[in-house]
């Protein structure tokens, strides 16, 4: 497998390239499945159409990698927020406002109830070339806390940031709980055959600078060394998105073996300054996908020429967006492999 073993430490001739979100809304055979659920939690949880979508854009497109068909929001879920998807709005949870609230399942429980993940990770194993990885995921204990105290998506994350701030004996209760659950989240998608884990810090960027430390660096630290002691050795692609400078000291002190950085990143101060042992996954703009044509033409020849240098992993820089052309997935994949 030239994805893992790109992970474990080999060189290769040419990037092996997947797509952040690659299994969605873009894609017409995707949203005909959707159509079979009207509830986006159960259909996540349906492990014959969960394989189903996983395999949909390997099929099309022979991506290198497959990412299992869940959602990061599952977490919540299972331990007892509320988690609704409102089609034009996004997802709404059950608001929490103190830590008392909270009545957390015991692990058997927990993982009883994501088991139908670990099914889906068992029957995309099987069917998938031999080839193409299969990465299992689980978004990160700060991003999952954001939606717990936001309840929904936010811009400015007013309420997760006066956590940090006035609660902070209570944030590091909630963030420790969630890095628990991570950990048994991700357990049990290793031990259902996932080739790589990958954690998701999409709000990283929203955390003040001082904080890093505690809300990010040190949880990330600790789910990674507790995988590790309990003799998950998987490969783990980090994602900490909008961390911008701040990677330089997240990458010396977590023990990942990639670093997916977001199209904010300056590639050329990444492809200098980062530790030269990780391999960095990245970074076109998911909108300069949108555009294709000679601009994305220009920006992915010079993805490929600064990273050239390093071990790589092509991507976007965030997930791709639902407007995307199939066809330009298509050309993106030709410019890469030519
Ligand atoms: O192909 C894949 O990447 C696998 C599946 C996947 C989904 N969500 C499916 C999904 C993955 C890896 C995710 C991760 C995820 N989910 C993240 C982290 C990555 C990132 O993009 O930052 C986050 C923040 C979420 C939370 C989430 N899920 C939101 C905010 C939304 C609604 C907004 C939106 O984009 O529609 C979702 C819903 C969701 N998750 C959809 C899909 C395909 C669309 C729902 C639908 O089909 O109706």
């Amino acid at each position: 497998m030239i994805f893992t073993d790109l992970l474990n430490g080999k060189t290769a001739d040419k990037p092996p390239v997947w797509i952040m979100r690659q299994a969605g809304r873009y894609l017409p055979e995707y949203r005909e499945l959707r159509k079979s659920a009207n509830n986006f939690i159960d259909f996540c949880l349906n492990p014959e159409k969960a394989c189903e979508v996983t395999l949909q854009p390997i099929r099309r497109y022979d991506f290198d990698a497959s990412i299992i068909f869940s959602d990061i929001l599952l977490v919540p879920h299972a331990i007892g927020r509320e988690v609704k998807f409102i089609p034009g709005t996004g997802p709404i949870l059950t608001k929490l406002n103190s830590v008392d609230e909270l009545s957390l399942p015991d692990f058997d429980e927990f993982q009883n109830f994501l088991k139908p993940v670990a099914d889906a990770i068992k029957l995309t194993r099987g069917k998938l070339p031999e080839q193409t990885a299969l990465i299992g995921f689980s978004g990160a204990p700060w991003t999952l806390m954001t939606y717990i105290t936001e309840g929904a998506g936010s811009r400015d994350f007013n309420f997760a940031r006066d956590w940090l701030w006035s609660k902070p004996k209570e944030s590091e209760k909630l963030l420790h709980h969630l890095a628990e659950y991570v950990v048994s989240f991700l357990t049990l998608q290793a031990n259902a055959g996932a080739n790589v884990l990958m954690l998701f810090d999409s709000w990283a960027g929203a955390v003040p600078a001082s904080q890093r430390g505690r809300v990010i660096t040190s949880l990330h630290k600790k789910i990674i060394a507790d995988l590790r002691s309990s003799g998950i050795h998987l490969p783990i692609i980090s994602f900490p998105k909008g961390l911008s400078e701040g990677l330089k000291e997240y990458s010396e002190e977590v023990d990942i073996q990639a670093l997916a950085l977001d199209h904010y990143v300056d590639r050329r101060w990444a492809a200098e300054n980062l530790r030269s042992d990780i391999v960095l996954q990245g970074n076109l703009d998911p909108l300069c996908l949108v555009s294709g044509g000679d601009v994305m033409r220009r920006e992915v020849n010079e993805i490929l020429e600064i990273f050239a240098s390093r071990r790589h992993i092509f991507n976007l820089g965030h997930g791709i967006v639902p407007q995307t052309p199939p066809e330009h997935v298509t050309e993106l994949l030709a410019l890469i492999r030519a």
